[in-house]
Formats: structure tokens, sequence, C-alpha cells
């Protein structure tokens, strides 16, 4: 199972075993890592997921859709290249060892 690396802003790491199929955010929210909260479920509809990617893993992810990037413009403070919603992130077997940073806050 994929190993995933939350970083809170304070620079605590939640390392979590993430099942192909669920989501960046899923992974988050079902092991209790604070900092992303979801409020939509999942739909792409609130931008309160929002993570920077590791720039390392940048390149690697699936690229990003309009519906996302539309979202993305209600996220607090984004970096371009970075920020992602962690909802639009399906995980698969070939992202152990992702890390994703969470913002300073939600929104
Ligand atoms: Fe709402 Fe990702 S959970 S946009």
């Amino acid at each position: 199972m994929p190993k995933i690396t939350y970083v809170e802003f304070s620079g605590k790491e939640h390392v979590v075993d993430v099942a192909s199929g669920l989501t960046v955010m899923e992974g988050a929210r079902d092991n209790g890592v604070p900092g992303i909260e979801a409020d939509c479920g999942g739909a792409c509809a609130c931008s309160t997921c929002h993570a920077y990617v590791d720039p390392d893993w940048v390149e690697k992810l699936p690229a990003i859709e309009d519906m996302e990037e539309d979202m993305l413009d209600f996220a607090y403070e984004t970096q371009p290249g970075l920020s992602r919603l962690t909802c639009q992130i399906k995980v698969t077997d070939d992202m152990d060892g992702l890390v994703v940073k969470l913002p300073e806050k939600q929104i």
C-alpha cells in the first residue's frame, strides 16, 4: 500500500498507508491528519483540501484538470505548480513515497 507523507504547516509529519483507489484527501481524512478539511467531501467544490505537492512529485502526478484549476482560485495562498486539490488526486501504487505539505489554513 502506498505510503504518503502529509506535512503540517508546523512541520509535523504524518506517514500514512493509503490504499490505491482512494484519494490523497481521503487518506488524510480517514487517518485524522489535521489541516485538510474537505468540506464538500471530494466533489471539487470547496477547495478546503488544498495542499502543496513536493516539487519532486509534481511531474509524477496526473495533470491538473480545468475544474480543479478553477476551484484552486478559491484556495488560500496557492503556489503555482505546487498547489493541488487533494480530492482530485487518486492514489496509485506508484505514488508510494508521495509528500504533500499542508497550507497554514484552508481558505
Ligand atoms: Fe472539496 Fe476537495 S474536498 S474540493
